[in-house]
C-alpha cells in the first residue's frame, strides 16, 4: 500500500541482528565465551554501558519543566546553539571565524543534521557522495531523494586517502550535477578509524575549491565522534582552518552529536553547523532548513539542549566533562592498541586506524565466510561488504586480547574453504 515511487523500503540493519544473535549467545553460553564486536556505543571494563556522570549530574537536576516543554524555537534554543559553536570551534569562535557566516540548526541527533542537509541539498535523483567504508545510514538517506550513490575508495594502495580516486569522482560528479554533496566523516571515521592528516586535508580543499567553478559543492563533515580525537586543542584549530575562505559556492555543514560527546545516544541531540563565506548562502541553509525541520520533527529535545547548554556554558563543568571523557578516551586507545599489536604479531591486516570507536579488518571476498566462522566461533562483528567491524569502545581489554589472532586464524581458515 506504500506509495509506487518509493520502490522497495525494507530496512536490513545488520547491526542490530547480529547484536541480537549476540545476546542470544550469551544467554546460552554465559558472557565470558562471547564477543560482541558490535556495539557502537561506549562500555566500560565490566561491560556496562558509560554514561558520563557530568551530563546525567546536570539533567536530572534540570526542572521538570525544563525537560518536558517544547524547545523555544524549531531551530534549537540560543543557548544550545551557542554551546555547539564554543564545542566545536572552542571559546572565541567569534574571533576565528571572522568574516565569516554561520548557523547552527539543532536535530535529533547527528542522523538528522545529515538527513536534513541532504534533505535541502542533494538534487532529486541526483547522486551523493559516500566513503567506499561507510556509516550505512547514508545510503538511505540518498535513496529517500531517489538518488543514487557513488563511493570514493578511501585508501590507496599506500593506505592513505586516495586523493586521486576523490578528485576523480568530485570532477565527475561536478561535470553533470549542480550541486555536488559529499561526506567525509572525520575524525574517527566509521567503520576504520581512519583521519585525514592536514596535508591530506590541504589536497581535498584544492579539490573542492577547482570544482566549485562547476558546481556547488556542499560538503557533509560528519564529526559526530569529534571529541573522541586525540587531537591538541591548536592541532585540531588547524583542522578547522581547512574549512575556512572556501569561495562562496562551497559550503560545509558539520554535523554534530551528543550521542558520542555525551554518551546520550537516547536523548536525540545533534546539530547542523553551516559555514560559509556568503552570507546568502548562510541565509538560505537557515530558512530551507527550518522549514524540513518543522515539516519532519518540528523541535528536538528542550532537556538535552538544557544539558548540553549547562555544561558548555559552565567552564567548570565543561572541564569536569573533558576529564571524564579523557578517561575513556584513553580507554579506547588502549584497547585498539592491544589488537592493533596482535594484529601485527599475527600479521593481521587492518584498515588504517588513528581513533575512535571501532577499527575494520578488510576481508574481501571472504567475507561471508568470515562471518559464518566468526560466529561458530562466538564472534560477532559488523559485517561490511568487504570487511568486519570491531567496536573497540565496548569490547573490553580482556576479550580484546588474542581476538586479533582469532580473527587471523578464522580468515585464513575462511580462504582455504571451498
Ligand atoms: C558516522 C556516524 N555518523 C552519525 C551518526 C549518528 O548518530 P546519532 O544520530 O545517534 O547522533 C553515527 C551513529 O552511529 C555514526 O556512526
Amino acid at each position: 500500500m506504500i506509495a509506487k515511487d518509493l520502490g522497495e523500503r525494507k530496512l536490513v540493519d545488520k547491526v542490530f541482528s547480529v547484536a541480537k544473535k549476540a545476546k542470544e549467545a550469551m544467554a546460552e553460553l554465559g558472557e565470558e565465551k562471547v564477543v560482541n564486536a558490535t556495539i557502537g556505543s561506549l562500555y566500560d571494563e565490566k561491560g556496562k554501558l558509560v554514561v558520563l556522570e557530568t551530563a546525567m549530574d546536570v539533567y536530572k537536576n534540570l526542572p521538570p519543566e525544563e525537560i518536558a516543554g517544547y524547545a523555544s524555537n524549531f531551530t534549537g534554543a540560543p543557548e544550545y546553539k551557542e554551546s555547539v559553536k564554543i564545542s566545536l570551534f572552542g571559546r572565541d569562535y567569534k574571533e576565528f571565524l571572522s568574516g565569516h557566516y554561520y548557523e547552527v540548526i539543532a536535530t535529533p541527533g547527528g542522523t538528522g543534521a545529515i538527513n536534513n542537509s541532504v534533505k535541502n541539498y542533494l538534487g532529486y535523483g541526483d547522486t551523493l557522495l559516500l566513503p567506499k567504508w561507510l556509516w550505512s545510514s547514508y545510503i538511505l538517506m540518498a535513496k529517500d531523494r531517489h538518488g543514487d550513490c557513488d563511493f570514493y575508495t578511501l585508501f590507496n594502495e599506500k593506505k592513505e586517502f586516495d586523493i586521486v580516486d576523490f578528485k576523480n569522482r568530485v570532477e565527475k560528479l561536478a561535470e553533470k550535477q549542480d550541486n555536488v554533496v559529499i561526506v567525509i566523516n572525520d575524525p574517527c571515521q566509521n567503520p576504520t578509524g581512519y583521519r585525514l592528516s592536514i596535508e591530506e586535508w590541504k589536497e581535498v580543499r584544492k579539490i573542492l575549491v577547482s570544482a566549485s567553478e562547476k558546481a556547488n559543492i556542499i560538503l557533509i563533515l560528519d564529526v559526530a565522534y569529534i571529541d573522541f580525537d586525540d587531537r591538541t586543542f591548536e592541532e585540531k584549530r588547524e583542522y578547522l582552518e581547512t574549512f575556512k575562505n572556501f569561495p562562496e559556492k562551497v559550503l560545509t555543514i558539520f554535523t554534530f552529536s551528543l550521542s558520542k560527546s555525551l554518551t546520550s545516544y537516547g536523548m536525540r541531540v545533534g546539530a547542523q553547523i553551516a559555514l560559509s563565506t556568503s552570507k546568502n548562502v548562510i541565509e538560505e541553509f537557515y530558512e530551507a532548513n527550518s522549514y524540513t525541520c518543522r515539516s519532519t520533527w518540528s523541535n528536538i529535545s528542550r532537556g538535552g539542549m538544557a544539558m548540553f547548554s549547562q555544561i558548555m556554558l559552565d567552564e567548570e563543568k565543561t572541564a569536569k566533562l573533558e576529564k571524564e571523557r579523557e578517561f575513556y578516551r584513553e580507554l579506547i586507545k588502549e584497547r585498539a592498541e592491544i589488537f592493533m599489536k596482535e594484529a601485527k604479531e599475527c600479521d593481521l591486516e587492518i584498515l588504517p586506524y588513528v581513533s575512535g570507536f571501532f577499527l575494520t579488518i578488510p576481508t574481501g571476498e571472504y567475507t561471508p565466510k568470515v562471518e559464518k566462522l566468526l560466529e561458530e566461533n562466538h564472534i560477532y562483528t559488523v559485517v561490511l561488504k568487504e570487511g568486519i567491524r570491531i567496536a573497540v569502545c565496548s569490547v573490553t581489554k580482556k576479550k580484546i586480547t588474542g581476538l586479533a589472532k582469532r580473527i587471523k586464524d578464522i580468515y585464513e581458515k575462511a580462504k582455504l574453504e571451498k
